[in-house]
């Protein structure tokens, strides 16, 4: 296996961009991190942690180890207890701040609602409550399924509340994705709603929700939010409505103590094969190292106003959205909607009107607006903003020099945050008071992380190489393993190179020591910012009766990254046509969800393979980019790459 795009653009970027921005005295001066974290983490991270840990977490019992690290299974603070919704929400009133605002929420139509922490504390005792009548234990499994209301953050804290781990699927998602993963953790009961808004549109779950409860068993009941007023099925005796079963339960529900590595959540990724794994998130560690990350990064200070554009239903919204900034006691914004809905505004006027102090997005959301031109963000006040946040690709130096100039007014700073749905928290990101930025760039690993760039022997690489990302120690935050299967977990992650975590990516640290991210290396696409598998996808398209075999590979997109380029053999007998091209597409669309459509895709008489009878993704990768073709030697039959090739001018977009 080889880094791919190792010689690719971004270092060409990189070879362009030679400024480098200091943190502003004035800012730093008041900076919540300051260097000596980094000193005191390397002195002993483990006493580091421990540290954070007695200061910002509230426990019902002490924990009494550390760290106990037997590779590759960690457990964090063992021997304590807590609830993370206590931590998130209770203690918070309790020390008098239950007047403060934890969520605006505003609606994609419009419509506002505030919840402060003493609504959010009585709120989820009532959804707890809920869920006990339910029949809800403690280490029961709860799913969810809802567009971006306060009822979301609200499901997952009363879940935490009675130690309910939960499993949060994205909205845009299918029945059947929605139904793998049901019943993958054999949850109990599904919070949905009757559907959401986006873009102008209503757009429904519960018929989705009906769709994957009819093949998920273990299901007793489910929970539906009326957001969009509309009816809905209702299945009696399993179906209830949220305002039925939850706004007349008592508002006293008391917060279970759990041990530090209860589970927390589960939140499936795409992985390289078919199934997606379910990764495991547990209380303690978790929270910890969300908190930490999100006070250092982000600099939180008592009265900013935070805002991460995310949706909860990813890792971003767990960590950033949830868990991390109501542990910090922050005010934060929810939104439903898209950023272009009604206009391209949107974000902008929210920003001006609530002065969004922090904001937190995705390098595709930026290289959009880029597209959209400068006069749009440039007709508001954006001067509130004091810290700019971005995550899940990376993020090409001209996004981050017009994120930083034209949203930033030029002088706010860009924190480029590299982290996984794996890590939980922030892994590498500069500290906005401290680290010195370059656009484009990473920077180091956070105070207490241990990150670094090897070769295929797994040997550090000087400055000035690339090779892959490992991280080379245990951190609170790191999943503790892949649902149901340990052997997944340690061979997925562990086994690529001896004793560390192999995260996927590759990477290049530069004459400084400077970290640049350089995309996946193994057949994970990055979509606007979400991991897809190119395996479930081909799965969905040979899920269709006319295809025999499909091959998908990840194509430069300028606005979403990566975007899907589909190669499809059809089965003998069938035609290939633009008709059947757009219902495959749709088909992908329907089994995995919106996100996963191809937005090319291409019919051909044979694929690229090895003699071993490999796909030869890399010279699918060239096609796609209408590149030349690399090596191919390996080939077993040299004369498929010219045919496809000359076909390759009809891919249909
Ligand atoms: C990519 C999202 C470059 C990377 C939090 C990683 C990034 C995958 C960055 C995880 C960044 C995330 N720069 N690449 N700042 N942040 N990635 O699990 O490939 O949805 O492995 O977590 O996104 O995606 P996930």
């Amino acid at each position: 296996m080889s880094v791919e795009r190792g010689t690719g653009p971004e270092i060409e970027n990189l070879l362009a961009e030679r400024r480098t921005f200091p943190p502003d005295p004035a800012f730093a001066a008041r900076a919540n991190a300051t260097a000596e974290l980094y000193e005191e983490a390397e002195a002993d991270y483990e006493a580091f942690w421990a540290r954070q840990a007695r200061e910002r977490l509230s426990w019902f019992t002490e924990p009494t180890q550390t760290l106990e690290w037997d590779l590759p299974f960690a457990k964090w603070f063992t021997g304590g207890q807590l609830n993370v919704t206590y931590n998130c929400v209770d203690r918070h009133v309790e020390a008098g701040n239950g007047d403060r605002v934890a969520y605006h929420w505003i609606g994609e139509p419009g419509e506002t609602r505030t919840l402060t922490y003493a609504d959010l504390q009585r709120e989820t005792a009532k959804a707890a409550n809920a869920l006990l009548e339910l029949g809800v234990r403690t280490g029961d499994r709860v799913a969810i399924y809802m567009p971006m209301i306060p009822e979301l953050p609200i499901a997952m804290l009363a879940c935490a509340r009675i130690g309910a781990p939960h499993t949060v699927v994205f909205g845009g998602f299918s029945a059947e994705a929605l139904s793998g993963r049901i019943n993958d953790c054999g949850a109990k009961v599904l919070i949905t709603a009757d559907g959401g808004w986006r873009r102008g549109k209503k757009v429904g779950l519960k018929h989705h929700a009906d769709e994957a409860m009819a093949s998920a068993p273990s299901i007793e009941h489910s929970i539906v939010v009326n957001r969009l007023g509309d009816d809905v099925n209702m299945v009696h005796g399993r179906d209830r409505w949220w305002h039925d079963i939850v706004d007349g339960q008592s508002d006293d529900c008391p917060p279970v103590p759990v041990d530090s590595e209860h589970m927390l959540y589960l939140l499936y990724t795409s992985g390289t094969t078919a199934k997606p794994k379910g990764i495991l998130h547990t209380s303690a560690g978790y929270l910890l190292g969300t908190a930490f990350t999100h006070w250092a990064v982000f600099d939180l200070k008592p009265d900013d106003i935070y805002w991460c554009a995310a949706d909860i239903g990813w890792v971003t919204g767990h960590s950033y959205i949830v868990y991390g900034p109501l542990a910090n006691g922050a005010t934060g914004l929810l939104y439903e909607g898209a950023p272009d809905a009604p206009t391209w505004d949107r974000w902008w006027e929210i920003v001006e009107q609530h002065k969004v102090t922090i904001l937190y997005c995705a390098p595709t959301a930026i290289r959009a607006f880029m597209k959209q031109g400068e006069e749009i963000p440039k007709a508001h006040d954006l001067s509130s903003l004091r810290v700019l946040g971005s995550v899940g690709e990376p993020i090409n130096p001209e996004a981050w020099r017009w994120y930083r100039d034209v949203i930033g007014g030029g002088t706010t700073p860009v924190v480029d945050t590299w982290w996984q749905t794996e890590t939980g928290q922030i892994m590498i990101s500069p500290l906005p008071g401290v680290t010195t930025t370059k656009p484009g760039s990473a920077t180091f690993p956070l105070p207490g992380i241990d990150a670094d760039v090897v070769d295929g022997d797994g040997n550090s690489v000087p400055k000035g190489s690339g090779g892959y990302l490992v991280l080379k120690r245990p951190w609170p935050g790191m999943l503790r393993g892949i649902y149901g299967d340990p052997e997944r977990y340690r061979e997925t992650y562990w086994s690529r190179f001896e004793g560390m975590y192999f995260a996927g990516d590759g990477a290049k640290r530069d004459e400084d020591g400077y970290l640049w991210l350089l995309g996946r290396v193994d057949d994970v696409m990055n979509v606007a910012g979400h991991r897809i598998s190119t395996t479930e996808v081909e799965s969905a398209l040979v899920d269709h009766q006319s295809v025999a075999e499909a091959a998908v590979v990840g194509k430069t997109d300028p606005i979403s990254g990566q975007a899907i380029f589909a190669f499809v053999i059809l089965k003998a007998g069938q035609e290939a046509s633009d008709h059947l091209g757009v219902q495959l597409r749709e088909h992908v669309a329907y089994v995995i969800g919106p996100i996963a459509r191809p937005k090319f895709l291409m019919f051909v008489p044979d694929l690229p393979k090895t003699r071993s009878g490999k796909i030869m993704r890399r010279l699918l990768r060239d096609i796609a980019e209408g590149r030349q073709l690399g090596d191919v030697t390996t080939l077993a039959d040299a004369t498929v790459v010219d045919t496809i090739r000359e076909n390759s001018g009809k891919a249909e977009d």
